[in-house]
């Protein structure tokens, strides 16, 4: 029996506008502009080594007490996008594909960078949709480390070569394949053609097509 795991942000919610807006405030701190294409290269990235990235381009170093502080004040200005959601943030399709798996009897587990996923999910509707969440909190390594994944997995009770995962970044793509599972792209084969299968979105997946796949190993 196969075991599902999602990634959250770019996968069931589109939060990456909202961590844009918040770390572009950090930038304007810093002297620094952050662009579109640099907000890019911070999808699935977490909190912590997204700020070391932003002061890697920025080329300001800053004390401990700073780091900490910057890293506070977005995760504030974050958390007031994140109040604003609902159930409309919902990317397409992504909710009937879960609820398809779940009239199967089949096991979902979340497995994201976040450290706020639960209130995302809660702010969404869909937190009960979930047998189980590996997130930021439940982890030590970032992806594309497996840990995120396997500790999800194991959650569920399913063996990481029988599990799914669903994923829009390439560090996210790289940790699913890292942890033997099965890893699908949802973007663009631009960036993600080291996922087993891409798609554009959850409307162009059949539950059909996803518990027909093979594992790797
Ligand atoms: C996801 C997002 C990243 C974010 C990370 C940590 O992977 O794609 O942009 O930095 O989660 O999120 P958090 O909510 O804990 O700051
Ligand atoms: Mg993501």
């Amino acid at each position: 029996m196969k075991g599902f795991i999602f990634d959250l942000d770019g996968v069931i919610v589109d939060t990456a506008r909202y961590h844009y807006l918040a770390w572009k405030k950090t930038g304007e701190e810093l002297g620094f502009e952050l662009s579109i294409e640099q907000n890019e290269k911070l999808k699935g990235v977490s909190r912590v080594d997204s700020l070391n990235k932003i002061l890697g381009w920025a080329g300001v170093e800053i004390s401990e007490e700073k780091f900490n502080r910057l890293m506070d004040e977005k995760n504030e200005d974050y958390l007031n996008y994140v109040e604003q959601m609902t159930p409309a943030d919902i990317l397409p399709g992504v909710k009937d594909f879960i609820l398809e798996l779940k009239a199967k009897g089949l096991p979902i587990a979340l497995g994201s960078a976040s450290k706020n996923a639960p209130r995302i999910l809660e702010k969404i509707g869909m937190l009960e949709y979930f047998d189980a969440i590996a997130d930021g909190n439940s982890v030590k390594k970032a992806k594309p480390d497996p840990e995120v994944f396997l500790v999800a997995a194991k959650s569920i009770v399913t063996a990481p070569e029988a599990c799914v995962v669903f994923e829009d970044a390439e560090a996210g793509v790289e940790a699913a394949n890292n942890a033997g599972m099965i890893s699908i792209g949802i973007g663009s084969p631009d960036n993600l053609s080291h996922a087993d299968h891409v798609f554009s979105d959850f409307t162009l997946i059949t539950t059909d097509f996803i518990l027909n796949l093979q594992p790797k190993h």
